[in-house]
């Protein structure tokens, strides 16, 4: 599901329910010593997805410690994201070299529970979201929305170790399985305010990516315009 978002630099792997053998290494166990089932389970079967991908980047079996504020530490040369949520699993890496950010999310296909979207929406994107329920009400805009904001922030933190709150990002959906993110606050890191995603809905899931090339990045720092995920819908 989720490499159907992704240009082709991006490897993934997933799975729609936990995988039982799968193992941690030492460093892995202690971040989920006191975690409940549920708990433990996503996050085995996530660095169990993400060694299996980095493995197709011909990266040996290692662990992936927790970094500052909850972000995967990937192994030297590679960057990557994991999500889980009922029902799915999933991780995405790419070569440095190839890429300068990756932020990728899953989301059951519903609607967000009553308050949230007042919580994480903008004005322009309540307005924007009213728009598009009316031309196809069958897709759960407000969480396609809430799950494009957390892949923004999954493409973020890594690269400026900020937070950044779900008022600073401005997200523009496109009913094509597009969207951008406008970054209302500027790091240099970033090297663009504009961040191109795409999304998908498809067996009660909901999944959004962002995945900005290496190319996309001038060798000032600055930026060209994005066409991260702009290949052909699959
Ligand atoms: C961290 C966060 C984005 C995770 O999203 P989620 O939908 O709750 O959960 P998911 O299962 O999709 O993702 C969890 C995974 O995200 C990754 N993650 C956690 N913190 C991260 C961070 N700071 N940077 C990058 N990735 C992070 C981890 O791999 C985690 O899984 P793991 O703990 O098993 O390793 C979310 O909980 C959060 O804190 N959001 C607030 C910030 C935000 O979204 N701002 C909006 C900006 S527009």
């Amino acid at each position: 599901m989720i490499e159907k978002i992704l240009p082709s630099w991006v490897v993934t792997a997933e799975e729609f329910g936990d995988v039982p053998d799968a193992t941690l290494f030492p460093e892995e166990e202690e971040l989920i010593a006191n975690a409940v089932a549920v708990r433990r389970g996503e996050f085995v079967t996530g660095r169990h997805c993400a060694r299996r991908a980095l493995a197709r980047l011909g990266v040996s079996p290692g662990p992936i410690p927790r970094g500052e504020r909850g972000a995967p530490l990937w192994p030297p040369g590679t960057i990557g994201s994991i999500t889980h949520c009922a029902g799915y699993r999933a991780a995405a890496v790419a070569a440095e070299r190839d890429a300068a950010t990756l932020g990728i999310d899953a989301e059951p296909h519903g609607p967000l529970p009553s308050g949230v979207l007042e919580a994480i929406a903008r004005p322009e994107e309540i307005v924007a979201l009213r728009l598009l329920q009316n031309a196809e009400p069958g897709v759960c805009w407000d969480r396609i929305l809430f799950s494009a904001k957390e892949s923004v922030y999954k493409a973020w933190f890594p690269v400026t170790g900020r937070w950044l709150e779900f008022s600073e990002a401005s997200v523009d959906i496109g009913t094509s399985g597009r969207f951008t993110a406008r970054l209302l606050v500027t790091d240099a890191r970033m090297g663009t305010d504009l961040l191109a995603g795409r999304w998908l809905v498809a067996d009660g899931l909901l999944a959004t990516a962002i995945a900005r090339a290496r190319q996309d990045v001038d060798p000032d720092g600055r930026r060209r315009p994005p066409q991260s995920g702009a290949g052909p819908l699959t």
